[in-house]
């Protein structure tokens, strides 16, 4: 059985667990996101994961911490399996995210288990469909004024970027008449912040209860053309900001696909596979179960560190390059941005869509330097600043 020595626990929890963690799992923190891209932890991590392998073989690596049963998954197989038979036996619902996440979203999918859980799946699945909203003229409009504001000062930076990202975000979500609320996003980002210390941080009431009012308020108007129209509003707001909240990390995303010069679903997917948005995804085991021979107890959090899975120089020609191209045909079952199995990111196709359409319309307008392979393991979001020229312009 792979049980890590002491010594090698302390090298995952120090290089794998921990960094992870100092960024933000919930609300990324700026000036650690820094210091992580310039030591460049997501490198480090990686070795730790592939020493990690090579010294105990494909099985699960039990983590020695007192009091938890912790594995790490080194194995594509065991990852596809794990994502496959969710939410049983391996529930989405850990204890790590349920105090991460009740700090606004207590009746979120992610955190809900059994016939409760099967309803909400499934009204997120319904409502989150792209064509439930029109995208395209949304972004549209959007991106004109980006690009007109990129144009005028001669570059693109993530603050300019995050607020035109978060006025399609409300205008998706809730309409047109939330499009300038950003108190709404301003009030979820300090409860998203009290998240990130999970139950260390005490409950934001008075501000939690502001937050759901102004909520309330938008999605009782039901705007058509918004998420908002496709379901009652008490079926939404126990879901609604577990949504504003993933908005934060799609935005994220496609500032990153600009950075490589990404265009449409596959940028987005790229950007996404380089630098995951959701570098651990945490499983729960509701049973024993049986693992390459060897039995784990019920109640083992399940470990997947993707950005291992996603940059694994032994397995992958293309992991550290832009490869928009294995996204065409069947791919390695561990490459998994937005999860998979029927606990799979139910928001996907409208991230794909809104941010693939808004990285294409500012690319059609706009080009820039772009990074290029080897690309960095860390890329700190916050820094990214792109000096822009009209398209028919040479870059100098
Ligand atoms: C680039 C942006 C995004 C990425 C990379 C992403 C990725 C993921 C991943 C990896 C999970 C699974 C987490 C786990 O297994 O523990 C997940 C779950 C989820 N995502 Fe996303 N997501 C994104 C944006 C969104 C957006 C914009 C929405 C909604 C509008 C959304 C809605 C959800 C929901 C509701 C779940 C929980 C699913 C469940 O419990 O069954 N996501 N996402």
């Amino acid at each position: 059985m792979a049980i890590a020595s002491r010594i090698d626990t302390v090298r995952a929890v120090a290089t794998v667990l921990l960094p992870t963690l100092a960024k933000g799992v919930i609300v990324r923190r700026p000036h650690v996101m820094g210091a992580a891209e310039k030591i460049q932890a997501d490198a480090t991590a990686v070795a730790t994961m592939r020493a990690l392998r090579e010294r105990y073989g494909p099985e699960p690596i039990r983590l020695r911490i007192t009091g938890r049963n912790i594995a790490l998954l080194v194995d594509p197989d065991d990852v596809s399996r794990l994502l496959a038979e969710s939410p049983e036996p391996f529930s989405l619902a850990t204890k790590e995210k349920n105090a991460a996440l009740e700090h606004f979203q207590p009746h979120g999918v992610i955190v809900s288990r059994g016939a409760v859980r099967e309803r909400r799946r499934e009204l997120n699945e319904r409502v989150l469909r792209p064509s439930n909203v029109p995208v395209e003229e949304i972004v549209r409009d959007e991106a004109d004024l980006l690009v007109r504001h990129a144009l005028n000062t001669g570059s693109l930076d993530w603050d300019g970027f995050a607020q035109v990202w978060w006025r399609i975000a409300r205008r998706v979500v809730l309409g047109n008449a939330a499009r300038d609320d950003e108190q709404l996003i301003d009030d979820l980002k300090a409860l998203r912040q009290s998240g990130n210390w999970a139950y260390l941080h005490p409950r934001r009431r008075g501000l939690r209860q502001r937050f759901e009012r102004r909520l309330r308020q938008h999605l009782e108007r039901g705007e058509q053309g918004s998420l908002a129209a496709v379901a009652p509003p008490e079926d939404l707001e126990g879901q609604v900001p577990h949504w504003l909240f993933a908005f934060d990390a799609a935005g994220i995303v496609a500032m990153r696909a600009l950075a490589i010069g990404g265009t449409g679903a596959p940028g987005i997917l790229e950007s996404a596979r380089l630098w995951p948005t959701t570098p651990i995804i945490l499983r729960e085991s509701t049973e024993h179960t049986k693992w390459h021979g060897t039995w784990l107890p019920k109640g083992t959090t399940f470990v997947v560190f993707t950005p291992f899975f996603h940059r694994d120089p032994d397995r992958l020609d293309f992991a550290d390059s832009y490869a928009p191209e294995i996204w065409d045909g069947p791919r390695d079952p561990a490459i998994v941005p937005f999860s998979g199995g029927p606990g799979v990111c139910p928001g996907r196709d409208l991230v794909l869509t809104t941010a693939g359409t808004l990285i294409d319309m500012v690319s059609e307008h706009l080009k820039w330097p772009t990074l290029s392979a080897p690309l960095p393991k860390t890329l700190n979001h916050f820094g990214l600043r792109f000096t822009v020229t009209p398209v028919g312009t040479r870059v100098a």
